[in-house]
């Protein structure tokens, strides 16, 4: 529905979205904002892509229904100085697929992103913006109690910069390039997975040699029930996958897919799991 702000909160009007809600019928609210009226307020129709974002979770199979899901998405950034840093290829571009195929089915999804280069799903629960390993990991030490799943598919980075300045950095005109020291970031899987009373933790394994081997390993490492491989070269960046689920009772391979269709096969995998 879309409508003057003022026939919106009409109780008749009210009245009868109420009863639609009762009949089982999904209503997508309307949004907020400025009215072809002139008025501001509610009930504004949703943008056109947001609309076309959530119908298809209408046919989806409710798999995580009433589930809490956490998702880490992106490539951390870690400051040298006000406008230079150190970050990765990380598009963000899985993690939000993940996003959306665990709203589509049914999950509550909380997402903490670092950098990106793709958009955010609609109508997730809560969404926040973390830019460095530090801050991701207090936002996700914040939201992680009460979840049940805590996917964390963000390529953080495993240094910052220890003497990171808070003026730019002029150009040295003797030509002696400066010093980055490197101080480690916390591991924020390995620091979820290790609370008294853990979500089901998944996490991501971005390789560049001996994929499986160095996946298994890490899943082992990190002491998690489930770890997605990737080979960096077919994955980072890109709208594309080839994953390979490595789980306590097995593995699956899967071939090459776009990102939407290996989070579909992710979500499969953990409903089976938890
Ligand atoms: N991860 C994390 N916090 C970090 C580093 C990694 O939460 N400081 C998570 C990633 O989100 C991913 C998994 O750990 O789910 C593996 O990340 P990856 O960078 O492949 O592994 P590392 O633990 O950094 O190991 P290495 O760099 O030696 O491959």
């Amino acid at each position: 529905p879309a409508m003057n702000v003022e026939m919106w909160f009409n109780p008749a009007n009210q009245r009868n979205i109420a009863q639609l809600l009762a009949d089982g019928i999904t209503v997508f609210q309307p949004a907020e904002g400025e009215q072809a009226c002139g008025e501001t307020g509610v009930g504004r129709m949703p943008e056109a892509a947001e609309l076309a974002d959530l119908l298809p979770d209408m046919w989806a199979d409710k798999l995580l229904q009433g589930k809490k899901v956490l998702i880490t998405a992106g490539a951390t950034f870690e400051a040298i100085d006000p406008v230079r840093g150190i970050t990765n290829i990380s598009s963000g571009q899985m993690g939000m697929a993940l996003a959306r195929a665990c709203r589509a089915a049914g999950a509550e999804v909380s997402l903490v992103y670092g950098q990106i280069q793709t958009g955010i799903p609609a109508g997730l629960a809560h969404v926040e913006q973390a830019v460095n390993a530090e801050a991701m990991y207090r936002a996700v030490m914040n939201r992680v109690g009460g979840q049940d799943v805590f996917i964390s598919v963000a390529a953080v980075a495993d240094y910052k910069v220890k003497n990171s300045s808070t003026q730019k950095l002029k150009k040295n005109p003797a030509g002696t390039p400066p010093v980055i020291e490197l101080a480690e970031n916390p591991d924020i899987l390995a620091s979820v997975a290790k609370l008294a009373h853990p979500p089901f933790c998944v996490g991501f394994a971005a390789e560049s040699e001996n994929v499986i081997e160095h996946a298994r390993a890490k899943r082992l490492k990190k002491g998690i029930p489930m770890l997605v491989a990737n080979d960096v070269a077919t994955a980072m960046g890109k709208a594309v996958n080839r994953i390979t689920i490595i789980t306590e009772t097995g593995e699956t391979a899967f071939p090459e897919t776009d990102k939407n269709q290996a989070a579909a096969e992710i979500v499969k995998k953990l409903a089976q799991c938890i």
